[in-house]
């Protein structure tokens, strides 16, 4: 709150919040906590006092913010209004009849409406029961595509289970059966399935750069593996977050690919921005939200239709992202002749096993709760893999640290010696 009058909601991160502290306090204000969210509140009201609307005092306040927001403000004394400002951060607005909502996922609304507005970067938005209008980055007043979700609604319901990571964890061989429907044929994979323009793209391409965070950088540090090893095409894996800081070299016909589960993660979404201005040949996102900022922005979308994923903790993303990825890898293969018939049948019939491998997996899972007690009390793990099996080891410390807080670390099996066993 600034004063009495005006509430701020502010998802992401204001980075030069410390300069406009400094300068409201100078103007007067008293802060009253040490967050980034109070000082849009204050340069609001500060705003306001200058003249004009809410609207026009917002669309001042937002030039003056950098950082990764999604960020509305409701002034008291016209409480029938909603100003939203969206920055690296995802926004929706979602349309019911004689009201409207906003969200930073679409998931939070579909309990009251299926119709949403995706916020595009520098979009501010004037929100009432009954209208919706949005100016774009220029100050021109624009239309954003309505999008009907086809998210199921009941996703947000455990059944069974004890809770979301549970349930997602058993969703898997069908999130599978749904990631390879229509993909694969008896023993092809169909590579038209990959998106319009995408064979031409395969053929040319000559190196591949991988860009996620966390799990979604892990599957793809196992693609790096799938890549060189089986379509013979040169890999780079790369953290969003050092990608987008670091000056990279853009090698000839080379192709950008993200991964993310939500397709809203700013540092990805960055690097993807940033690797369109610097001459990637294109940029393919392998992602699990349709209508995504990922998916909106990138020249190809591979969707790993896995369903909604509530659980913080990535399971049937990740699971789905190594097939997306296997198919795409024998699909490179396949268009550069490096993958021979015999190789994409035995990759293809491997995928098919897939769901029901996965279904034999999940049924020790008694046996593996009982394993568990064993480990419950431990202080520290240190998981250990070779080849592609390093990322799934860097994978499953990240899952074993971030469930259990137990300190946990991956090592490639061959560097033990060289340091953590002395
Ligand atoms: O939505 P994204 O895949 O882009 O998210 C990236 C990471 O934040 C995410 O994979 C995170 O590491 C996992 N949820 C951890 O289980």
């Amino acid at each position: 709150m600034s004063g009495e009058n005006i509430a701020i909601v502010h998802n992401g991160i204001i980075e030069n919040h410390e300069p406009l502290r400094e300068l409201l306090k100078s103007r007067g204000y008293v802060f009253t906590s040490q967050t980034d969210t109070e000082v849009i509140a204050h340069l609001v009201d500060w705003e306001l006092a200058q003249g004009g609307s809410l609207l026009e005092a917002f669309q001042r306040t937002v030039k003056q913010l950098h950082g990764a927001y999604g960020t509305v403000v409701m002034d008291r004394r016209d409480p029938e209004r909603l100003i939203a400002a969206r920055s690296g951060s995802p926004l929706v607005i979602g349309l019911g009849i004689g009201e409207n909502f906003l969200a930073s996922d679409q998931l939070a609304l579909l309990n009251v409406t299926r119709r949403f507005l995706f916020l595009e970067e520098g979009d501010v938005a004037e929100i009432t029961r009954r209208a919706v209008n949005i100016i774009d980055i220029d100050g021109q007043p624009v239309e954003r595509q309505v999008h009907e979700s086809s998210a199921e609604h009941d996703a947000a319901d455990k059944g069974q289970y004890r809770h979301y990571m549970q349930k997602e964890i058993f969703e898997q061989p069908s999130a599978l059966i749904n990631t390879l429907e229509g993909r694969i044929d008896a023993d092809s994979i169909v590579v038209e399935s990959i998106g319009h323009g995408a064979t031409d793209i395969l053929k040319q391409v000559e190196h591949i750069q991988i860009v996620a965070c966390g799990t979604s950088y892990n599957a793809g540090m196992v693609a790096r593996y799938w890549f060189e090893g089986i379509a013979g095409v040169s890999c780079d894996v790369e953290i969003a977050s050092e990608f987008r800081y670091r000056n990279f070299v853009t090698r000839p016909n080379s192709l950008l690919i993200t991964l993310s589960q939500s397709g809203e993660t700013a540092d990805t979404l960055a690097a993807l921005r940033l690797a369109k201005e610097r001459g990637f040949m294109a940029a393919m996102t392998i992602c699990n939200v349709a209508g995504s900022s990922l998916v909106r922005e990138s020249d190809l979308a591979f969707m790993t239709r896995a369903g909604t994923e509530i659980g913080v903790a990535s399971t049937k993303a990740f699971t789905t992202q190594l097939a997306s990825l296997l198919m795409l890898v024998t699909a490179v293969g396949k268009q550069k002749g490096t993958v021979d018939k015999a190789k994409e049948k035995s990759i293809v019939k491997a995928l098919h096993r897939l769901p029901v491998v996965m279904d034999q997996a999940l049924a020790f899972d008694r046996e593996i709760e009982a394993l568990a007690e064993d480990f419950a009390d431990k202080h520290h793990a240190l998981f250990l893999g070779r080849g592609e099996f390093y990322p799934i080891a860097m994978e499953a410390s990240l899952k074993l640290k971030e469930i259990s807080y137990i300190h946990a670390e991956a090592y490639a099996a061959g560097e033990l010696k060289h340091g953590p066993l002395a």
